[in-house]
């Protein structure tokens, strides 16, 4: 069977600009993980169940198993890479309250966990449980449970009403 034709792919991923020949069937996770080495993102179901490749698209979250590359060309993706505090080498607040709370918990869940936590407290700074429970349904746990991810959720929202913190990266709560 002959190669599919390699097409031009460009977005920016993490605030920056990336072009790539690939080809047509390489699905986003492929792009983030193997042609740009951005392994935060993790594979593990790869049909959309997990949240483990969880990223941000255009500021939505998606799964990245089931985005084809083609499909988010000049779209902004943000990776698990890509959140930071107001300094590069700084854990972003979402990060943070993880470590504080135990919400981090193995390698393969929390940086979905982290992702779709940020995409819910930029539309929710303060979630109430059924909004947490609604934002993270789509990220899996099978084996730690879920008790540290929600009190980890509820002090990154505190943090960023009460600490003028960045949670969005271009927008301080202040201003929402
Ligand atoms: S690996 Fe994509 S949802 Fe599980
Ligand atoms: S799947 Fe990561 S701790 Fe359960």
């Amino acid at each position: 069977m002959s190669e599919p034709l390699e097409n031009l792919w460009a977005a920016v991923v993490n605030g920056e600009e990336r072009k790539l020949q690939i080809a047509q069937s390489t699905r986003l996770v492929d792009v983030l993980r193997t042609h740009l080495n951005l392994t935060g993102t993790k594979v593990s179901c790869e049909v959309g169940r997990c949240g483990a490749c969880m990223v941000l698209m255009d500021g939505e979250p998606v799964n990245s198993c089931l985005v084809m590359a083609y499909q988010c060309v000049g779209s902004e993706i943000t990776t698990i890479e890509g959140l930071h505090g107001e300094k590069e080498d700084e854990l972003h607040p979402i990060q943070q309250a993880f470590v504080e709370e135990g919400g981090f918990q193995c390698g393969y869940c929390t940086p979905g966990m982290v992702i779709s936590t940020k995409a819910l407290l930029d539309r929710y700074p303060q979630p109430s449980q059924e909004q947490i429970e609604t934002g993270l349904c789509g990220n899996l746990c099978r084996c730690t449970g879920y008790g540290g991810i929600i009190r980890a959720v509820r002090t990154a929202g505190e943090n960023c009403v009460s600490s003028f913190t960045l949670i969005t990266g271009e927008k301080k709560v202040n201003d929402l």
